[in-house]
């Protein structure tokens, strides 16, 4: 591949992830991406925000969606001009038919890293197939670990099945198994300590994410999130904690390892100390839209080359143009910050 091919952005930035999403539905109702349960209305309305913005569900035609014949053209491109690191996300991608198929077709391709994030409600029953057809690894979604305050959050009474499906990911070998919590004030705060426990016990890879403004009901505000710095700081009273460098210099997450077991604590602070500076991820949508930010108020629609006729070598030309115009950064928390219309739940995380 010449250096022409390759996704460099105009701030000198390599993209090297692509992150595909690959169904917009979710059998969840998560209160900080698609708040649509009494729940969820509750916390917002005590919080002062008034009721979140209902979101639109419109049926659309199967042809609205990237097949899987398309979707892998798209990551074989991106393979060619760079990326080393595939993930699949959604919605909740399990929720797609034989998302085995579309893994084994990835698998093939030679990258360093294929992964799945799931919320785990119905991991086990591919969990198998999806490890034969060549996954290694998966990120799970756990933000609470009591089945009240979970069902509050989530808006699912899935609680068992998620703990279930973290202990089968580990006994058929998925490595690392990394589990993501989005931590809010007033909803799960007073269950940190308790979450970096389950990690330490289950020696697993733990994550507190800080709540942004990508919530379907655009309630989100400051006072809700809880930043890295005082989950730092309740976890050190707590726990004997030892800083690791970061997977690599893209990674999201600063990490920590406990003392005593080799499970690891993660950070991931997109709020109140921002990592663009280092992104190297490139978003596809299930409609085909390319986003080179999770907050971009633009898309570039792939779904007219794929159709219409492009060859491989017109894909990536037009890949490489749509990456010069990545945004530098994100600009939560300024005045000039607009909520992108697309949802987490339709970008995946
Ligand atoms: P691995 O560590 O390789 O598993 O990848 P990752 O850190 O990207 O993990 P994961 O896909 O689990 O993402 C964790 C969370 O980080 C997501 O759910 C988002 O909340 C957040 N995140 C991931 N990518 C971005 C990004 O580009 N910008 C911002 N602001 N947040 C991101
Ligand atoms: N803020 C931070 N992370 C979010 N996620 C979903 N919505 C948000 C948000 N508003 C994360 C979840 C999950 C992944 C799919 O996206 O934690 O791990
Ligand atoms: Fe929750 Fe993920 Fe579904 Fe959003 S897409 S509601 S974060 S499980």
């Amino acid at each position: 591949m010449s250096e022409l091919g390759r996704l460099t952005d105009s701030h000198g930035r390599n993209i090297r992830d692509l992150r595909i999403s690959i169904t917009d539905r979710c059998n969840f109702r998560c209160l900080y991406c698609l708040p649509e349960t009494e729940e969820a209305a509750d916390f917002y309305r005590r919080e002062g925000r008034g009721d979140p913005k209902p979101i639109q569900h419109a049926w659309k035609p199967r042809t609205h969606f990237l097949n899987y014949e398309e979707i892998e053209r798209i990551a074989s491109v991106a393979v060619g001009q760079g990326v080393t690191k595939l993930r699949l996300t959604g919605g909740e991608p399990l929720l797609r038919r034989d998302v085995p198929v579309l893994v084994s077709k990835l698998s093939a391709l030679p990258v360093e890293d294929l992964a799945l994030t799931t919320n785990g409600f119905q991991f086990g029953r591919h969990a198998e197939s999806l490890r034969d057809a060549g996954l290694r690894r998966v990120s799970f979604s756990l933000d609470s670990l009591d089945g009240e305050n979970f069902k509050k959050l989530t808006g699912r009474d899935g609680l068992e099945e998620v703990l279930a499906a973290i202990r089968q990911a580990r006994e058929l070998g998925f490595n690392p198994v990394k589990v993501n919590a989005v931590i809010i004030r007033h909803l799960n705060d007073h269950e940190i300590e308790a979450l970096a426990e389950f990690a330490r016990a289950e020696e697993i890879s733990f994550r507190f994410i800080e709540f942004m403004p990508l919530d379907s009901g655009r309630a989100w505000q400051k006072d809700h999130v809880v930043t890295g710095r005082e989950i730092l700081e309740r976890l050190q009273a707590r726990f004997d904690l030892q800083p690791v460098d970061r997977e690599h210099p893209s990674a999201t997450a600063k990490r920590w390892r406990f003392a005593d077991s080799p499970a690891e604590i993660g950070l991931i602070t997109p709020v109140s100390e921002p990592f663009c500076g280092q992104c190297n991820r490139l978003r596809l949508t299930a409609d085909g839209k390319i986003r080179t930010c999770l907050f971009s108020l633009h898309e570039h629609d792939l779904k007219p080359l794929l159709r219409g006729g492009a060859t491989d070598a017109d894909l990536a030309e037009w890949l490489a143009g749509v990456v010069l115009k990545k945004e530098a950064r994100h600009h939560i928390g300024e005045t000039e910050f607009e909520q992108p219309d697309r949802t987490m739940s339709a970008i995946g995380g």
